[in-house]
C-alpha cells in the first residue's frame, strides 16, 4: 500500500493547438514508505507530476498509478501540501485542520481525537483556536501540514512545501519532517529546487532535465545516509558538513548547471 508509479508518462498541454510537450517519458516508482524527492529546472513538469499523482491532471501517455491502482480522480489516500499554505483565512487553525477530514463519516468524538492527534504531532497545541493571520508562515505551513496528516494517508504529496519560508524557519520544518518520517513514515513525493533539501530529506532524489522533461539520474541517497551514518548528527548544518552530502549535493548541483546551460544554448 502507498506505493507510485510512473510508466511511460507523457504531458503535453494544449494539444489541440499545436501542444507544449511538458514531460517525456517518465519513468519512476517510489516504493511503499519511501521518501523521494525530485529536482529539477523551473518550468520543466514537476508540480505537473504531483499533480497527476494527486488525480489533478491526467497523463496524455502512459499510466500513473497508486497502490497498484490507476489514479483518475483525488482520493483519500492522498494528501497534497502546497507551497501557498492554502489555509482557509476565517477558519481557526483547529477547524482548518478538521477540514481535512471533511470527507469522513465519523463520530464527533473521534473527529476530535484525530484532530488532537495532529495538532500535537505538529506541536500546534497552544494555537488551535487562532486564525491563520495570527501565525507566522512556518507555523502556518504546519497547519497544511497537520491538515494533511489528519487523514492519515497512505501518500503525502508535497509541493515545495517549504518554499516560502524564511531560511531559519525552513531548517526547523526540514528538520520536523525528518522527525516525522521517523515517527510515522509515509510514501513521500516530495517537489522542490533546493538540492540540500532534497538530499537531507529524501531516500532517492530524481534529477529532471529541462523540457520536454525527461528523468536524466536517479540518486540513492539512503545507501550513503546509512553507510556514513548521518542520523547520528541532530542538527542539520552537521549532516550538510559532512563529505559524503557535499559530494552528493555537488554531484546534482552539476547535473542541474548542464540543463540550465543547455536551456541557454
Ligand atoms: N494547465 C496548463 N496549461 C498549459 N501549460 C501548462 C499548464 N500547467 C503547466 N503548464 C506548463 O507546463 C510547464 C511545466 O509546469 P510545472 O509542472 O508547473 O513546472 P515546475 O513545477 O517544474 O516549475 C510550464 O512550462 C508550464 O507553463
Ligand atoms: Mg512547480
Amino acid at each position: 500500500m502507498g506505493s507510485i508509479r510512473f510508466d511511460k508518462v507523457d504531458k503535453v498541454f494544449g494539444p489541440n493547438t499545436g501542444g507544449v510537450k511538458v514531460l517525456d517519458n517518465i519513468n519512476l516508482e517510489i516504493g511503499e514508505r519511501e521518501f523521494v524527492a525530485i529536482v529539477g529546472p523551473s518550468g520543466c513538469g514537476k508540480t505537473t507530476c504531483l499533480r497527476m499523482a494527486a488525480g489533478f491532471e491526467a497523463p496524455s501517455a502512459g499510466l500513473v498509478s497508486v497502490s497498484g491502482r490507476p489514479v483518475t480522480a483525488p482520493g483519500p489516500d492522498r494528501a497534497v501540501v502546497f507551497q501557498q499554505f492554502a489555509l482557509f483565512p476565517w477558519k481557526t487553525v483547529r477547524q482548518n485542520i478538521e477540514l481535512g477530514l471533511r470527507n469522513k463519516k465519523l463520530p464527533t468524538g473521534e473527529r476530535a481525537d484525530l484532530v488532537a492527534g495532529a495538532l500535537k504531532l505538529m506541536n500546534l497545541e497552544g494555537h488551535a483556536e487562532a486564525f491563520p493571520h495570527q501565525l507566522s508562515g512556518g507555523m502556518q505551513q504546519r497547519v497544511a501540514i497537520a491538515r494533511a496528516y489528519v487523514l492519515d494517508p497512505e501518500v503525502l504529496l508535497m509541493d515545495e512545501p517549504f518554499g516560502a519560508l524564511d531560511a531559519q524557519t525552513r531548517v526547523v520544518m526540514q528538520e520536523e519532517l525528518v522527525r516525522l518520517a521517523r515517527v510515522n513514515p509515509r510514501t513521500v513525493l516530495f517537489i522542490t529546487h533546493a538540492v540540500e533539501e532534497a538530499v537531507y530529506l529524501a531516500d532517492r532524489v530524481a534529477v529532471m532535465t529541462r523540457r520536454p522533461c525527461r528523468i536524466k539520474e536517479v540518486l540513492d541517497i539512503r545507501k550513503i545516509r546509512q553507510a556514513e551514518n548521518w542520523d547520528k548528527h541532530a542538527r542539520i548544518e552537521d549532516v550538510m558538513d559532512l563529505e559524503s552530502f557535499v559530494h552528493l549535493r555537488t554531484q546534482i548541483w552539476k547535473s542541474l548547471r548542464e540543463e540550465k546551460v543547455a536551456n541557454v544554448v
